[in-house]
């Protein structure tokens, strides 16, 4: 499957799941820009790896909940590219995520979360969709939700309203933006490797811990690659017809459910 020459932003892709959807999307042929509110290390390492494909990096430090600073990333990202094609909105922050059992959950942290993880995707994907119309050749918003936005477990209601949020957007953004060309679809991450090193085997059927055995149909995690594979297929035109939908990419875990 070829991208050859688009154009893709990945917010929060220093690293784990989006430095592998930076790195699927050029191994296919795009060049890439990612963004995180930090650059470190490990941004340092993912835009090497991009660019030891051949394909053109950048980096961009921006906060995704603020809009000044999201039209600004949006705007240097078509100034050094010439063109954006594809957003992946994948960005998640900052930690405990939403995380806490109900009757502690901080309004604090459901404001930041929500901010970053749910007003920063709608900020993203509204700048982005305005570049993709005026240039008139379509392009794909894939967003990153979680297998917590269809299952319940305890502590995460919080992080699973913002991840079936990000697939209610999906839904909206696919209907209002497909007339343009522009495809938006959502993909849903399971148990994951996060630290399964690109182009290396995955990990083997069965190698999950046995506490998740029941659970999981694969018996064994994802990986990024898993994740960024299937954006690579939803940006591209074999995925011409898929609008609007959400993708578990999680060995069939939604299947059976969360085993606690
Ligand atoms: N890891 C898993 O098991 C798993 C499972 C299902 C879904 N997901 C989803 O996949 C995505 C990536 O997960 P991950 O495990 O790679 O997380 P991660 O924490 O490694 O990456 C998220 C990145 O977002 C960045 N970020 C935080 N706030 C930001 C902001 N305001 N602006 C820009 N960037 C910001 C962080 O610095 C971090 O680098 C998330 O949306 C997460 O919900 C992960």
């Amino acid at each position: 499957m070829t991208l050859e020459g688009r154009c893709a932003l990945i917010t929060g892709a220093r690293r784990n799941i989006g430095r592998g959807i930076a790195l699927a999307l050029a191994h296919a042929g795009c060049h890439v820009a990612i963004n995180d509110i930090e650059r470190d290390a490990d941004a340092e390492t993912t835009l090497y790896l991009i660019r030891q494909t051949g394909r053109e990096a950048e980096f961009y430090t921006t906060d995704i909940s603020n809009a000044e600073g999201v039209n600004a990333m949006i705007g240097a990202c078509v100034e050094r590219f010439g063109r954006l094609d594809i957003l992946v909105n994948n960005a998640l922050g900052p930690p405990p995520f939403g995380y806490a059992p109900f009757l502690e959950l901080k309004e604090e942290d459901w404001d930041r979360v929500m901010a970053v993880s749910l007003k920063g995707y709608f900020l993203c994907s509204q700048a982005a969709g305005r570049v993709m119309i005026a240039q008139g050749k379509g392009g794909s918003i894939v967003s990153i939700s979680s297998v917590h936005a269809t299952k319940v477990y305890p502590t995460d209601m919080c992080y699973g309203v913002i991840k079936e949020g990000v697939i209610r957007m999906t839904q909206s953004m696919a209907v209002e933006l497909s007339p343009f060309g522009i495809r938006c679809n959502a993909i849903q991450p399971g148990y994951m490797d996060t630290g399964h090193v690109y182009g290396t085997p995955p990990p083997a059927i069965g190698s999950a811990p046995e506490t998740h055995w029941k659970a999981l149909p694969t018996r064994r995690y994802g990986t990024p690659e898993d994740i960024g594979n299937a954006v690579v297929f939803l940006s591209s035109p074999a995925a011409g017809q898929i609008n609007g939908v959400s993708i578990p990419i999680d060995g069939g875990l939604l299947l059976t459910g969360f085993p606690y």
